[in-house]
């Protein structure tokens, strides 16, 4: 077996696994799923704006809204776009929560240092108990 050729080929086949693909395209970003139906140029192009960091948002959606029309699939590109936002709806909630679940956290945290009644065993266990129960709600919500 010829090294050089493993040294070639393995950082193509980790790249293949680490990122997004469609067909021959790589993408660094989620994609819609109806993409892989499409031309290798509609899926490009798609590429050309999803990975352009320097085009402002709403520029940005009105390309996605131009090209979903150049290649006549503003139906599907539209359910995609109301997913999409549903979903970021659902996480900026989901961030809320979690700082708000933080902050309580915290306050908790504080009453239980502050409390002179308490001896440091007594503190170290009720904060210890407070991780515990708290823990995995905002794992959950990350
Ligand atoms: C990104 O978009 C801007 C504005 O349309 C353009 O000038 C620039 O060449 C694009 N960059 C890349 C890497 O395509
Ligand atoms: C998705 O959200 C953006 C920004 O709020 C809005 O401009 C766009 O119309 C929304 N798209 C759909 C399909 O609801
Ligand atoms: C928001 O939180 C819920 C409940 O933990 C979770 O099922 C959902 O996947 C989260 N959504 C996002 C967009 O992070
Ligand atoms: C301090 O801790 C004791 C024992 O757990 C508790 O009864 C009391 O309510 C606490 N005081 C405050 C101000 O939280």
């Amino acid at each position: 077996m010829n090294h050089l050729y493993l040294v070639l080929i393995l950082p193509a086949v980790l790249a293949v696994q680490l990122h997004n693909h469609v067909g021959f395209i790589r993408f660094t970003q989620p994609v819609p799923d109806f993409l892989s139906t499409l031309s290798l140029k509609a899926q490009y192009d798609y590429k050309v704006i999803l990975e352009n960091e320097t085009i402002p948002l709403n520029t940005k959606s009105a390309d996605f809204k131009k090209w979903a029309n150049t290649y006549n699939v503003m139906t599907q590109y539209t359910q995609y776009e109301i997913q999409q936002n549903s979903t970021k709806v659902q996480m900026e909630k989901n961030v809320t929560q979690l700082i708000s679940q933080l902050s309580l956290v915290n306050s908790q945290i504080s009453k239980i240092l502050e409390n002179g009644s308490l001896s440091i065993k007594e503190q170290r266990e009720a904060v210890n108990e407070l991780a515990e129960q708290q823990y995995p709600k905002v794992i959950d919500l990350s």
